[in-house]
């Protein structure tokens, strides 16, 4: 065979393993990803025409393979055992007594990770080769997965230390994660289930873990899960030290490592940073229900030992649960933007980690059905981050004879116009056809002035409605014809905040396509399509003029929004409000649609890595704030790098830019700048 081909397809393997680390482990990619996918074309091309080029760490394997008639199983070389759980404070203390106790010295150190929530999986690499992954099972044996956790980006199919000379490679690593759906690829997911009448995952670890237990990997393949690694089983030829060094090194190999992991602390740390884990909960894009502590000297740990099923090293530390049970009190309808009726179940009020909770979300009257949920049910609720609480299980377990089964009603409850049945994929949605129902209109307006459409500052929901309910606005345009005047006649509205309202009207007349197509509220054309869509024509007029197919034809755009954008601009009532609009003085910026980052501060223009532990705040938020105010955050130090920024224990980055002379900066300095520029 043609050697050269041979080494395109190695320097292919090669390189496209490297981005695609770059792209799903550091989040710096170098390629883009035209260039990325044009290059595994060529890849698959080649290793399809000579299959003996191809081998299963080849980056064209990770589509799935083989659908299996069932899972083998494989027995741990050492058990994975699960955790003891403590719920305060004093619990803890007990913990790290009994540990004193017995090593007879008080000076331990602990690292302390978050208690990631999705499925426990091991990764057994031989001579740095991917050669098997299991599931936890039952702890002495779990159920073979390889093929499926293939799939997952994140996994190294080769470690790092294979073609990398100056490392050592191991000739045995069992390395132990938890495989994780992110927050927002669950609600997607969800979404196109729904759509296409399929059951709905209760949350994102029954997500992870059904997407792992499929027969036929291509579906595994097609679901975003993602693995952070926190352990490891049996190893040979390698040794680890400290739980943060072998992190460190899992690291280098690789695999994900969690960012907001805290190295080497005191128990005197522990409650500080658990209140600083539970408050950052929310705000993280995946679900973690606590922390875990663990002795950080790997010889203490094994000093120690360990019960039947737990380590005497390490504790779980949970939060409050996201989950709880309560009473449906009454089922109400809530009438959309678009005039779809939402069934809402209002709630006997129940505090979920830390939010009193009072009504949940039940998407529609299938769902209702499907889950056969009555009022005066006990039901199990979940609140999750920003997620919209929801109920997600009927404990039929208690019913008393009591509850009632709800109908959805034949007349909307606002306006009293007949209800549409219509589909919506393959499940069904009611909808009611008025277009002048006040429920419709007052949704259209608060989604027209909302943050990612005219971002009207002061425009809230009370505000809203009332002008509605006043008669002082009917359609959009009627809010630039609003005065000081006018607004002043609203409940608890002075000449103060009346000016501050009009003067952000004003400001904000001149808007981007991206938004003003948003703002429109068309359905089936959220901020992503909108976003697409503007990318794809130039102007309003362009996209006005498209045809169907035209539309169709974008990359992204699915068959429903296309007819939906096209039937709105062919429809005349909105020729007339597109026109009023601009008469009220809306003009839409030519400029390229960005978030206009304010180019004029400190950070603007810089290449920034982050590093260590910021305790002031998330790391995710500094990252935004910096990007908002122009700045590129990246994940590794270079010579182009212009900033770093190090929290508590930075390790190795900060060591990097010190010897390359990069600026360092610290959290204090950090936020103080910050806090200038953004003027808080
Ligand atoms: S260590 C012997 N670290 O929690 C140590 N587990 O209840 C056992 N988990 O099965 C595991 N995040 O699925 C460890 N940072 C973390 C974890 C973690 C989540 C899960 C894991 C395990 C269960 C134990």
């Amino acid at each position: 065979m043609d050697k050269k081909l041979v080494d395109e397809a190695k320097t292919l393997q090669k390189e496209l393993t490297g981005h695609s680390h770059r792209y799903h482990v550091l989040d710096d990619p170098i390629i883009s990803d035209a260039r990325y996918d044009r290059m595994l074309q060529r890849l698959i091309e080649i290793e399809t025409q000579y299959p003996q080029l191809s081998n299963a760490q080849s980056p064209t394997k990770r589509v799935g393979g083989a659908v299996l008639d069932s899972f083998d199983q494989a027995a741990h070389t050492l058990p994975m055992l699960s955790l003891d759980n403590a719920f305060n404070d004093l619990d803890i203390t007990e913990f790290h007594n009994r540990i004193v106790k017995k090593l007879n010295r008080e000076d331990i150190l602990y690292t302390i990770e978050p208690k990631l929530d999705g499925v426990a999986v091991e990764l057994r690499y031989e001579k740095g080769i991917l050669v098997q992954a299991t599931t936890r099972g039952d702890g002495r044996t779990g159920e073979v997965i390889t093929q499926n956790v293939r799939t997952i980006r994140t996994v190294p199919l080769t470690l790092k230390s294979v073609s990398d000379p100056n490392r050592k490679n191991p000739d045995l690593l069992e390395v132990r994660g938890e495989v994780i759906i992110q927050r927002s690829d669950f609600e997607s997911l969800n979404k196109t289930r729904l759509e296409q009448d399929e059951n709905l995952f209760a949350n994102p670890r029954n997500a992870a873990a059904g997407s792992l237990r499929q027969l036929d990997s291509k579906i595994t393949a097609s679901r975003p899960l993602t693995i952070f690694v926190y352990g490891v089983g049996a190893v040979e030829g390698i040794e680890f030290r400290t739980q943060a060094q072998m992190l460190d090194l899992l690291k280098d190999f690789g695999f994900v490592v969690n960012e907001h992991i805290q190295r080497q602390k005191k128990v005197q740390d522990i409650p500080e940073i658990y209140q600083a884990f539970e408050k950052m909960r929310d705000t993280l894009p995946y679900e973690i229900d606590g922390m875990v502590i663990k002795v950080d000297d790997i010889p203490l740990q094994k000093e120690l030992g360990q019960k039947i099923k737990s380590p005497r090293w390490a504790i779980a530390y949970k939060f409050a649960a996201i989950e709880e049970t309560t009473v449906i009190k009454d089922i109400v309808i809530q009438v959309g933007r678009t005039g779809t009726l939402t069934p809402v179940a209002i709630l006997e009020p129940v505090n979920i980690g830390g939010v009193m909770v009072s009504r949940a979300t039940l998407h529609n009257e299938d769902e209702i059905k499907r889950k056969d949920i009555r009022i005066n049910d006990t039901v199990m609720v979940v609140r999750s981050g920003d997620v919209i609480p929801k109920v997600v299980k009927v404990v039929t377990s208690v019913r008393t004879g009591e509850e009632r089964l709800f109908s959805m009603p034949h007349t909307c409850p606002v306006c009293d116009s007949r209800i549409h049945r219509e589909r919506l994929g393959r499940s069904y949605i009611n909808r009611c056809g008025n277009i002048s129902c006040q429920a419709q209109r007052k949704e259209r307006l608060r989604h027209f002035v909302s943050k990612k459409a005219f971002d009207i500052d002061g425009l809230g929901k009370k505000i809203v409605d009332q002008l509605v309910d006043e008669g002082l606005i009917h359609t959009f345009d009627d809010i630039f014809t609003l005065d000081v005047e006018k607004l002043i006649n609203l409940d608890r509205m002075a000449q103060k905040s009346a000016t501050n309202l009009i003067n952000a009207i004003t400001a904000s007349k001149n808007i981007s396509l991206r938004r003003f197509l948003y703002a429109l509220g068309i359905v089936h054309t959220g901020e992503h399509a909108a976003g697409v869509i503007s990318k794809a024509f130039s102007s309003l007029d362009a996209i006005a003029a498209a045809s169907r197919d035209e539309l169709e034809q974008i990359h992204g755009i699915g068959v429903e929004t296309a007819s939906a954008v096209y039937d709105f601009f062919n429809h005349p009532d909105h020729t007339t409000l597109l026109q009023a609009l601009f008469d009220a003085g809306v003009t839409i910026s030519s400029e390229p649609v960005t978030e206009s980052p304010v180019l004029d501060n400190y950070f603007a223009e810089k290449r920034i890595v982050l590093t260590g532990t910021l305790l002031q705040l998330p790391r995710s938020k500094a990252k935004k704030q910096l990007e908002l105010l122009g700045a590129r955050v990246t994940s590794s130090v270079s010579t182009k790098t212009d900033l770093v920024i190090a929290g508590e224990k930075a390790g190795s980055k900060l060591k990097k830019a010190q010897e390359k002379g990069v600026d360092v900066m610290d959290e204090a300095s950090f936020v103080s700048l910050l806090n200038k520029i953004t003027g808080q």
